[in-house]
């Protein structure tokens, strides 16, 4: 059997820290909601001369390095990013000029949203898993700050900037066992960032029904996570880690008690980091990795959702 295995993540952050106090001065808000509602301390915000493409590099260098791998190793190169540098080329084609390693397949995924880098994530599996390729570069890297509306306290708040990345390569243990991809378009009203009609940026700003998008993320993911164990015939204990899309603390509590497991084993960068949409996936599991948590071996439960609705899930032998 062939399968695709984790061999290195990276994670990247702007230096700059807007804290919860920072907002305070910004919009009608508390430190004392934000926190109790959300779970968010802080988050980080892109400087002027940085981007999706920037950010993706610096994660994007460091899973290689951890990897042990070389850019010339990687055939293909998949970024999600919402918040791309340029609609085309893609993030993913700035990146490989970069990268010095025109050639390989190079393409963004920009339309689901949160969701994003578990589609890559899955895209790339089943490459490497039907032996199409050996090596992926997977990043989401996100300017969430260039896209909020800095007068919507509602939204606002919620997010930030970053970028993570993970490189998969063929094994023949698992691995990545399954991945799990879903969308339902009738939710469309329920969060997007519409175009700007030409108007220069040419994006306008992110609109969210934040109960009902809450109420539907717990049931969608709490489904997701029974199609995913039962796909394997494992239960809910023998999951070691859950690796959650960093949305709000109360989302993440929901899931870990769905799992019936403690919150000492779930990755949570909420707190310093917000919501980095497709970027908070891979710096949750990267910080983890870096810290000593997640150890090979452990069984990794990773779920993502966001606009379109999309969703998707994975569980990896790490
Ligand atoms: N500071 C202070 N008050 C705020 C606020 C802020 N930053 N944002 C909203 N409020 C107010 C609202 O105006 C409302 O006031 P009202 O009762 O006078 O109308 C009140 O707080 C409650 O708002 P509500 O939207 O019901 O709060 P909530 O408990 O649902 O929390 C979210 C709001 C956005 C934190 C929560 O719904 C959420 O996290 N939803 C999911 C979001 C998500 O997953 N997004 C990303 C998907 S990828």
């Amino acid at each position: 059997m062939r399968y695709s295995k984790i061999l290195g993540t990276g994670g990247y952050l702007p230096e700059k820290i807007l804290t919860n106090n920072d907002l305070e001065k910004i919009v009608d808000t508390t430190d004392e909601w934000i926190i109790t509602r959300t779970g968010i301390h802080q988050r980080h915000i892109a400087a002027e001369d940085e981007n999706a493409v920037t950010m993706a590099d610096r994660a994007g260098r460091v899973a290689l390095d951890v990897a042990g791998l070389k850019p010339t190793d990687i055939d293909m190169i998949i970024v999600s990013s919402t918040t791309p540098y340029m609609v085309f080329p893609s993030t993913a084609c700035l990146l490989q000029e970069r990268y010095g390693i025109a050639g390989c397949a190079a393409f963004d995924l920009n339309a689901t949203a949160c969701a994003g880098f578990m589609y890559g994530f899955s895209i790339a599996d089943q490459f490497i898993r039907t032996g199409a390729i050996n090596h992926a570069l997977v990043i989401g890297s996100e300017v969430m700050s260039r896209v909020v509306d800095w007068d919507d306290r509602s939204t606002c708040v919620l997010f930030g900037d970053g970028a993570g990345a993970v490189v998969l390569g063929p094994s023949s243990e698992p691995g990545v066992l399954s991945t799990h991809l879903h969308a339902d378009g009738t939710h469309k009203d329920v969060l997007y960032l519409p175009l700007g009609n030409n108007k220069t940026p040419n994006l306008e700003s992110v609109k969210m029904m934040g109960n009902q998008l809450f109420k539907l993320a717990v049931n969608i993911l709490g489904d997701l996570f029974d199609e995913t164990l039962e796909k394997n015939n494992l239960q809910k204990s023998d999951v070691d880690w859950l690796i959650p899309h960093q949305a709000n603390i109360r989302i993440i509590q929901a899931m870990a008690k769905k799992l019936e497991m403690s919150l000492d084993h779930v990755a949570i960068t909420l707190d310093k980091q917000a919501n980095t949409s497709s970027a908070s996936i891979p710096l949750a599991l990267d910080e983890a990795i870096r810290d000593g948590r997640v150890q090979r071996g452990q069984l990794l439960l990773m779920e993502g959702f966001g606009g379109g609705l999309a969703w998707g899930s994975a569980l990896v032998r790490y």
